[in-house]
């Protein structure tokens, strides 16, 4: 007889642990930068509306697949469409995409542990200074870390979706709650930190046009979770005695919410920092504000806070991002380890072990790309500069591939699962859903404009990143 499949243990446990994968690096720090340099409030307002209008209903339609098939992406377009349809190469890439971002995801949570570890032991000031993060992503320390992580995470893994998965977000998730929220109105006390509120949330829609709107469309998608195949994946564990919409309108709120109060902790920071300054010139990546940016501010604190102060304040900060980063990453190892164990039948160990070597590999593969191996340091020409291997992961599977996937999912769901199945399926443990105003959205949705925008965004980035086209310049 086959296994049981595993389940959430409850409809809290299903919420917290999806809104665990959603809220990360992005919800914390790509969020508040893009904010901050695209007319604060005036890019909330469009980010929090394509959350609403756009991701929503293909999160929606994820959950689904996966809760109908019970399967991880592979398996659920295949047990739609059959074995040798094309469409089990969108379920490939559901598979692939998670994978090679856990790779480029697992360098960045190394590298919190290694921050974390820097403040609590006071090594803040030397945290801030130039030169500190190129010296530490070379320093074999990193190596130590990813030991370390690599058997924390594989430790929860094994324990499966209810002892592992679901009891971590029940822990983490409440108290990354209370650390953001405490950080957040412990800032709010500071000197000019009413200032960086005010910039925070008085919109200026002089900064939005095409570009900023697709960067709004970009991090609700990517903040969310969606195209990663980790949705599908998790649906498969909800229970029939749940909602799924419901579910995930939950997911999308707590998850802009933490956004939302990301941006009201490190605005104001910034601006206690240095009240005149000028948000145009903060970098775009999250990963250099993180680890570049935000130890100068924290360090800064200490003229207010003394320098204990302001290293308990930078611990926090570090916990509460690895936290995130941790919930994160659990969710995406789970889409392989669920493929290992649907696909190949192996025990949960063995998927465990599987894909902890196969993963290990890549990921030393990109911690050496920053210098200490030149073949990785230098490994590929395109858009008109050389890359690196971390470069390459991030570019495609960071960076462009997730509205392919997400159009993908929205083309096979509306027409080749059909509309009458995902109706059907949404409506088992939701008596509401039938003729609801959301029935109605999600079907039209889906259908039409969702995946041509999806489409639209997908396109204009593979010409800026791989062929040095900016399509709204042109336009
Ligand atoms: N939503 C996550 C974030 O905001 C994205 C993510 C999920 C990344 C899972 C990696 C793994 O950071």
């Amino acid at each position: 007889m086959a296994e049981q499949r595993e389940q959430f243990r409850s409809r809290l446990g299903f919420i917290l642990a999806a809104a665990g994968s959603a809220v990360g690096i992005g919800n914390l720090v790509g969020f508040p930068v893009n904010a901050a340099k695209s007319g604060g409030a005036a890019f909330l307002i469009i980010y929090a509306a394509f959350v609403v209008f756009i991701c929503l209903p293909v999160m929606i339609a994820e959950m689904s697949l996966g809760r109908k098939t019970q399967r991880n992406p592979l398996g659920a377009y295949k047990s739609i469409a059959g074995d040798r349809s094309a469409w089990r190469f969108g379920g490939w890439l559901a598979l692939i995409t998670p994978f090679m971002i856990a790779v480029f995801y697992q360098v960045l949570t190394v590298w919190l542990l290694g921050y974390f570890l820097g403040a609590v032991s006071g090594n803040l000031e030397a945290m801030s200074v130039e030169g500190y993060f190129g010296n530490f992503i070379n320093d074999n320390g990193v190596f130590l870390y990813l030991g370390v992580l690599t058997v924390l995470i594989g430790i929860i893994l094994n324990s499966g979706v209810q002892n592992g998965i679901e009891r971590l977000a029940k822990v983490l998730m409440p108290s990354l709650f209370i650390m953001l929220i405490t950080l957040t109105v412990f800032v709010l006390t500071l000197p000019n930190a009413l200032k960086g509120v005010e910039f925070y949330l008085v919109p200026d829609f002089s900064k939005i046009n095409l570009a900023t709107v697709n960067i709004a469309l970009s991090q609700a998608f990517f903040s969310l979770s969606l195209g990663m195949g980790i949705l599908i994946t998790y649906g498969s564990y909800v229970s029939k005695r749940e909602s799924v919409a419901s579910g995930a309108k939950m997911v999308a709120l707590v998850d802009t919410s933490v956004a939302f109060f990301a941006g009201l902790l490190i605005l104001p920071a910034i601006f206690v920092f240095n009240p005149e300054i000028n948000t145009d010139d903060l970098s775009s990546s999250s990963v250099s504000l993180v680890f570049t940016f935000l130890p100068k501010i924290f360090l800064s604190l200490q003229s207010v806070i003394g320098f204990v102060g302001a290293s308990i304040f930078a611990s926090a900060f570090f916990l509460l991002v690895f936290f995130a980063a941790i919930t994160s990453q659990v969710s995406i190892l789970q889409v392989p380890i669920s493929a290992f164990q649907d696909e190949l039948k192996f025990s949960r160990f063995k998927s465990v072990l599987a894909l902890g070597a196969c993963a290990a590999l890549l990921v030393i593969a990109s911690m050496v790309s920053f210098g200490m191996v030149p073949l990785f340091t230098e490994f590929l020409a395109y858009g008109g500069k050389v890359n690196s291997f971390f470069d390459l992961v991030y570019d495609v599977f960071y960076e462009t591939i997730l509205p392919l996937n997400g159009f993908i999912v929205c083309l096979f769901v509306i027409y080749r699962w059909r509309r009458s199945n995902l109706d059907t399926e949404l409506m088992v443990g939701d008596d509401t859903y039938k003729g609801s105003f959301t029935q109605r959205y999600v079907n039209f949705a889906l259908g039409t404009f969702v995946p041509a925008i999806l489409l639209f965004v997908f396109t204009t980035t593979v010409l800026l990143k791989f062929f040095g086209v900016n399509v709204f310049e042109l336009l």
